[in-house]
């Protein structure tokens, strides 16, 4: 009877409008549209879906939520899937289901909606999203049943006294936020097509940047980053100053195939300026104040972390035991890292911590160190033991 629907201003979005009210009876749709920093003007988006039949039109910042509580975690973890996607468009989904649900709950909704297809990872995310918070209400996906072109999509929309302005008509399926933005479909469809210079937007062509490197400063506390050349800034200012700082220089582009849950290999093209060069950054952090046993089994720790952000476990009991784990690893994970920016890569040039367990005292090739290299012989001959005593019996089998 009533559903709240998240909402973007997009064609398809904004044709779910009307197709639940005709194809599923709904007497009353709420829209939601996330900022989640964008970029998108979100009062004509508030308006337009009230001019669209909509009975209420919600807006929600929760760009600062989005960085703090989603993209932190996700640095803290150095979360990348299938090693490359820094999961820049699935960190958004579960906030999202998150705001429908608190709709829902707050407006009497016993349904809520989106516009995902049948074929993609978003629609899994969502709908196991709102399951875990809240299993009593229903999750509608009109996209995913109407089996409707985009023409058929603009066309049932017009019946309805909708109309599409015809913008440029962009062959890309894009999704943005201040974490990124995700572009696929159109010629990205074949893997051999290299993407054209018109699918990026926040970084710059490589024929196109400085001709001088530009060293950076990120300063971390506690794993998450805080400050930026020195200066302490919030975490919305810090992501959106290092989105262009490293945009800049080209660097944050991906081009991968990748493997979504349902089964589907995917060609995808990433930017993620700040949030590549922040994992990177972090990661190198870690190898200076976390013992070699933590940091080696925390690696497998986020490949795992990765793919349950990936396959929409966000909200999951395994998910809630690593977050323990890695928040347990970052209390001494404070310090500062250099990077140069420079023709499309981010180096790491340098990192600097009080807690840092590198010892130079230990670690130096020079004569006065503090190693007892005497200490050495007893350890090896104790640690090879094993490798001797093997070592003899094949020598002695094969003679
Ligand atoms: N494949 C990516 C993911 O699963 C991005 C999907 C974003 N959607 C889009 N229309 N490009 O997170
Ligand atoms: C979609 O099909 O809704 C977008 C792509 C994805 O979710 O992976």
């Amino acid at each position: 009877n009533k559903v709240v629907l998240a909402y973007s201003g997009g064609v398809d979005t904004t044709v779910c409008i009307p197709y639940l009210k005709k194809e599923f009876g709904v007497k009353e749709v709420i829209t939601l549209a996330a900022d989640l920093g964008q970029g998108d003007e979100l009062e004509p988006i508030r308006k337009k879906a009230l001019d669209c039949g909509a009975s209420e039109s919600l807006v929600s910042d929760v760009t600062t939520a989005f960085i703090e509580d989603y993209a932190f975690p996700a640095i803290q973890a150095n979360a990348l899937y299938e090693n490359r996607y820094p999961l820049s468009t699935a960190l958004a989904r579960p906030l999202i289901a998150k705001l429908l649900v608190e709709a829902a709950e707050t407006y009497g909704a016993d349904a809520v909606a989106h516009g995902c297809t049948g074929k993609g990872n978003d629609q899994v995310r969502f709908d196991v999203a709102i399951a875990a918070l809240n299993p009593n209400i229903k999750v509608l996906a009109p996209a995913r049943e109407w089996g409707m072109g985009r023409e058929e999509t603009i066309a049932y929309g017009e019946q309805f006294g909708l109309s599409f302005p015809v913008k440029k008509s962009s062959p890309y399926s894009i999704d943005r936020n201040l974490l990124g933005r995700s572009i696929e479909a159109g010629p990205l469809e074949n893997p051999w097509n290299e993407p054209l210079e018109e699918v990026f937007a926040i970084t710059t062509a490589i024929a196109d940047t400085p001709d001088q490197p530009e060293y950076i400063e990120i300063g971390f506390e506690q794993g998450k980053p805080v400050s930026l050349n020195g200066h302490a800034l919030s975490p919305v200012e810090l992501i959106t100053q290092l989105n262009q700082l490293a945009g800049r220089h080209g660097v944050g582009r991906i081009d991968m195939i990748e493997n979504r849950l349902v089964g589907i290999k995917s060609r995808e093209i990433y930017e993620a300026p700040a949030l590549l060069v922040l994992i990177a950054a972090h990661r190198d952090l870690e190898s200076l104040t976390l013992t070699g046993d933590v940091t080696h089994y925390k690696r497998g720790i986020e490949q795992t972390y990765s793919e349950l952000i990936y396959n929409g476990l966000w909200f999951s009991p395994l998910k809630a035991a690593l977050d323990a784990f890695i928040q347990q690893t970052q209390a001494q994970v404070s310090g500062t890292v250099r990077v140069k920016l420079f023709k499309g890569n981010a180096t790491l040039a340098g990192r600097k911590s009080t807690n840092a367990l590198y010892s130079e005292a230990l670690a130096t090739y020079s004569a006065d160190d503090q190693f007892d290299h005497r200490a050495a012989e007893g350890f090896i001959y104790v640690w090879g033991l094993p490798t001797r005593v093997w070592a003899e019996k094949t020598r002695s089998a094969n003679r």
